[in-house]
């Protein structure tokens, strides 16, 4: 990124925090947006590892982890650049949950997963930082571990990222709702 592209992202910073201030956010706990969760939880269950370790990239205020039964967990780290969010997801002091702020397109995890998700956060992420992430990720997989992938409407510039000879497609789904233009496509991906 140039240094224009570096001052619009840190913009771009500013105003989820700024939104998340707000409570611009608090939609995503509604049960609209519910569908996409269970979906996310349900792919975890059939494709992940038992007791999986998670990574939930672009977490936000971590919503997705109370749709997760805890006990059957070992762990779920979020992060997000949003240092307002990570607030708010460290305050709700969920069990096995802990959140660090952190931006996706330099971050290295320092451990590795069996799940990592990337929920509503892919397209956020700089063109030309989208390859370089992913690979990022694949690095960070366990044995069979899987990558769940979660875009509202149809995600062009992004599907293609999965949808190739690096993963093969375990499921994929378009979950809908009431509202025609409100639907998000979820795949999940294991490396080949
Ligand atoms: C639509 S919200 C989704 C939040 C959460 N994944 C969920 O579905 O509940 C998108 C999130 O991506 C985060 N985000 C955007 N760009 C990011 C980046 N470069 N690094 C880390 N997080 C980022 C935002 O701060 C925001 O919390």
């Amino acid at each position: 990124m140039n240094i224009v592209e570096k001052f619009k992202h840190w913009k771009r910073k500013q105003r989820w925090n700024r939104q998340y201030k707000k409570g611009r956010w608090e939609n995503l706990k509604s049960d609209k947006e519910s569908g996409r969760y269970k979906t996310i939880v349900e792919y975890s269950e059939r494709y992940g590892n038992k007791n999986p370790d998670i990574l939930d990239l672009g977490s936000g205020e971590g919503v997705l982890l109370d749709y997760f039964n805890s006990d059957l967990i070992s762990s779920f780290d979020g992060m997000d650049f949003s240092s307002v969010s990570i607030k708010k997801a460290n305050k709700a002091n969920r069990a096995k949950g802990t959140f660090t702020c952190e931006d996706l397109h330099d971050f290295k995890p320092k451990t590795n997963y069996d799940i990592i998700v990337l929920n509503e956060a892919f397209y956020y992420i700089h063109e030309t930082k989208k390859q370089e992430v992913i690979d990022t990720l694949k690095a960070h997989l366990k044995t069979n571990g899987i990558i769940i992938v979660s875009i509202y409407r149809e995600g062009l510039g992004c599907w293609e990222y999965f949808k190739n000879h690096d993963f093969e497609e375990l499921d994929f789904t378009t979950v809908t709702t009431h509202e025609e233009k409100t639907y998000w496509k979820i795949g999940a991906y294991k490396l080949t």
